[in-house]
């Protein structure tokens, strides 16, 4: 800026020029006319939200917000303008051609001269992807998230142990559900790795099918049993990855129990394959005697085979068992998907 300028300022109509060109996307509203509504949106803020001027002035900015935006971030605004105070919120809002973003809003009343409140001027400012996952807000979001699918996972366990406890002896009950907690509870130490994409729920399937099965052999598995366990890599919603961990888990204890009466050495081989990014393929396999003569897998007889079996439903698995002499493979095909696909 030149010396006249320094000492003039610059005039206003210039200034506003500025502005409106400036990169910074920008919206006033008129809190004086009913639900509050755009009367001015500059150049940036038709960039950052693909809506032009004349589809936004007469609106209030609530038409950018959607399903994924967080009520909570909403009524955080709503009681800054209540109270006429500056705030900053990071929000889910959506394009003109719905893709979403997320936005860090200032926004501050603007008052005249005398005091009097005119307008709230709102800068728009869309995160980049590596800012977005640094924002508080977004973490007190995916706690939120993470709190519903904890409660969702628990009313399943608890309608296991309806299930169960209808059925068997109290000690029996206690052990298998006692696994079935385990294989959760290695699900969240899963989710709450930062590599294995804590932020979206998501979590990679593959690790988390090794160590569950390594753990299921350390709990319930038998002197004389080998177990190979050969993952591939494969990412899914903690969602289904907890319904396949269970499956996964009845699978191999119920190999453990009966696959090899009457042995003394034993492998019990665990393969997990991506054949596509929407699909896994899961093998259990064994070298033991085989399934009886006449036996059904799932055994709809038992607690554990109801079990498996409702929850392959759920998934929309396919089922393939082979047995024989030589021993039995069970074969899962399984649909996976992540949350954001
Ligand atoms: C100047 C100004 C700018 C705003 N900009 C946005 C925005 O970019 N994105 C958004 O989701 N909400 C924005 N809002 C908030 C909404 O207009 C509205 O105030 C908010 O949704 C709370 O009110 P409601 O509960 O009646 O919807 C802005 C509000 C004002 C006053």
């Amino acid at each position: 800026m030149d010396k006249q300028n320094v000492l003039t300022g610059l005039p206003d109509a210039e200034a506003f020029r500025i502005l409106a060109e400036s990169p910074i996307s920008m919206v006033l509203t008129d809190p004086h006319l009913e639900d509050n509504p755009i009367v001015y949106v500059n150049r940036a803020f038709e960039r950052v939200t693909g809506y032009n001027a004349s589809s936004a002035v007469g609106r209030n900015c609530r038409f950018l917000q959607g399903e994924d935006t967080d009520p909570e971030d909403v009524r955080r605004i709503k009681q800054a303008i209540e109270q006429q105070t500056e705030t900053t919120v990071d929000i889910v809002n959506y394009r003109a051609d719905g893709t979403q973003f997320l936005n860090r809003l200032l926004l501050t009343p603007i008052y005249d001269q005398d005091g009097q409140l005119r307008h709230f001027l709102g800068i728009q400012k869309r995160l980049t992807e590596h800012e977005a996952q640094n924002s508080v807000n977004v973490s007190q979001h995916a706690i939120r998230e993470l709190k519903h699918r904890v409660k969702n996972h628990l009313a399943m366990i608890v309608s296991m142990i309806r299930l169960q406890s209808r059925a068997v002896p109290a000690a029996d009950t206690v052990k298998s559900l006692a696994r079935r907690v385990e294989s959760l509870q290695l699900l969240y130490e899963e989710l709450s790795d930062p590599s294995a994409g804590r932020r979206t729920g998501n979590v990679s399937l593959g690790a988390y099918i090794s160590r569950l099965a390594n753990t299921t052999a350390h709990l319930d598995g038998r002197a004389g049993i080998r177990v190979n366990v050969d993952v591939g890599d494969a990412t899914c919603s903690s969602e289904i990855a907890a319904k396949i961990g269970l499956v996964v888990s009845e699978i191999i204890t119920n190999a453990f129990q009966h696959a090899f009466e009457g042995r003394d050495e034993g492998l019990l081989n665990i393969h997990l394959d991506a054949p596509a990014e929407d699909r896994v393929v899961i093998s259990v396999e064994d070298d033991g005697v085989g399934l009886p003569e006449g036996t059904e897998y799932p055994n709809m007889g038992s607690v554990g085979g109801r079990v498996v079996a409702a929850l392959l439903g759920d998934l929309d698995a396919e089922l393939d068992v082979t047995s024989g002499d030589k021993g039995t493979t069970i074969r899962l095909s399984i649909p996976i998907r992540t949350y954001d696909s």
